[in-house]
């Protein structure tokens, strides 16, 4: 055997140990609930038996979508997505679902939760507070925002897989009482009208087709003067869109992150005004220079580990080991790791846009706020007819 051939063989071997350790093992900043190891993917019997059909049924609108037959995303495909991919995100990534830029040589799981943390000040989150967590993943955000202000939060999220796994790690935390989760849609909440003291979303609103259909909810179940706040996935000012390399790094991100066309941050302003709420600050975090490292550094460094985990799903999927559709599933998040490293380098893209909104002290009625003429809005659809919920 050449030198060269021993040396990819040992680095394999190496890399394959390291995933074979941490199968199982390894436990997150927040919680002691196992993370999934790659042994464990999709073994839960409840996604394992979901795996298949999802991964196909998102494929096959996934096609019609680029034939142009439908023209459309549904909530359907994004909770298809998410039975997809929640295994796989918790194994590679952590319980937190979302980028950071890393400061002062902090880790990874450091820089997640230092991000939560500013989101939760900048919203201005306290302990005597009520909070909705709009998108919630399975729960690191909110269980670490629990943590640092003492808050009750209820996160919801589309995915009812997520659900189940938000409310194990929740329960190994201990903190079930004032941490909770909830199957639904953000775009037909389930809670009357002034609900919530506070109300955050992180790198979640880029799953609606229309913004303004989850701002006006965000509207709606906050009280007079509460604010929201949310870390938006948007094109950035640098992004052509006549750019044929610029649309395939947008193209590979909604692809590989179950997504409809990416908003703009012209976007996200129309949609905050047509459903009545104030901007009271906003930011790019991704434009920041003073990091350690970028917010994609992770991704970029991932080849070997990412092709590593690519043949042992494929080995796995082949022996009947992982569910059937595994392998697509990790092909398709190969698709969002190129464009989102991609976009990173090339400034088109940012997943870390931060909003805050307040809704007024004197606010109007939500379906009032919403039915009021709208600015230029590029992707913003026409307000809904149907009245807002009132269960109070
Ligand atoms: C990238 S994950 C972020 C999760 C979480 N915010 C975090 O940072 O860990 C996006 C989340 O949005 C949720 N989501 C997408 N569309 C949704 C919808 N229509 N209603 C509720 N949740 C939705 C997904 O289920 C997922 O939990």
């Amino acid at each position: 055997m050449g030198k060269i051939t021993t040396l990819f063989v040992a680095l394999v071997a190496i890399g394959a140990g390291f995933v074979l350790l941490r199968s199982g093992e390894t436990l997150r900043l927040v919680g002691n609930s196992k993370t999934p190891g790659i042994l464990d993917l999709f073994k839960n019997p409840f996604i394992r038996d979901k795996i298949k059909a999802s991964a196909e049924g998102y494929h096959e609108k996934n096609t019609r979508l680029a034939s142009g037959e439908i023209k459309e995303q549904d909530s359907k495909m994004v909770e298809q997505y998410y039975n997809i991919v929640t295994d796989f995100y918790e194994y590679g990534w952590s319980q937190s679902f979302h980028f950071a830029h890393y400061l002062n040589n902090e880790s990874f799981e450091e820089a997640l939760d230092r991000h939560e943390r500013l989101l939760a000040k900048k919203v201005g989150i306290e302990a005597h507070h009520n909070v909705i967590d709009i998108g919630s993943g399975v729960g690191g955000p909110a269980r670490n925002i629990h943590v640092a202000t003492k808050a009750n939060v209820t996160g919801v999220t589309i995915n009812e897989y997520q659900v189940l796994r938000a409310r194990e790690h929740t329960a190994a935390l201990g903190v079930s009482d004032r941490v909770h989760f909830r199957q639904m849609d953000f775009t037909k909440l389930d809670f009357a009208d002034n609900t919530f003291d506070r109300a955050y979303s992180i790198e979640a609103t880029c799953h609606a087709t229309d913004l303004t259909d989850v701002y006006r909810e965000a509207y709606r179940v906050l009280k007079a003067g509460g604010t929201f706040g949310s870390y938006e996935w948007l094109t950035t000012d640098k992004y052509d869109a006549k750019n044929p390399e610029h649309q395939k790094i947008m193209r590979d991100i909604e692809y590989g992150s179950g997504l409809p066309p990416m908003h703009s941050f012209a976007d996200v302003l129309a949609a905050a005004k047509a459903v009545g709420f104030e901007l009271v600050y906003e930011h790019d975090y991704a434009l920041d220079t003073d990091y350690t490292l970028p917010w994609y550094h992770k991704l970029d460094m991932s080849y070997v580990s990412t092709t590593i985990t690519h043949y042992f799903t494929l080995m796995m999927e082949t022996f009947g080991l992982a569910a059937p559709g595994a392998v697509h599933a990790h092909t398709m998040l190969l698709h969002a790791v190129g464009g989102l490293v991609n976009g990173g380098k090339t400034g088109t893209f940012t997943p870390m846009h931060m909003v805050i909104f307040r809704k007024p002290a004197a606010a109007p009625e939500p379906a009032a706020a919403a039915a009021a003429p709208k600015a230029a809005a590029p992707k913003a659809a026409a307000p809904k007819a149907a009245a807002p919920k009132t269960k109070a």
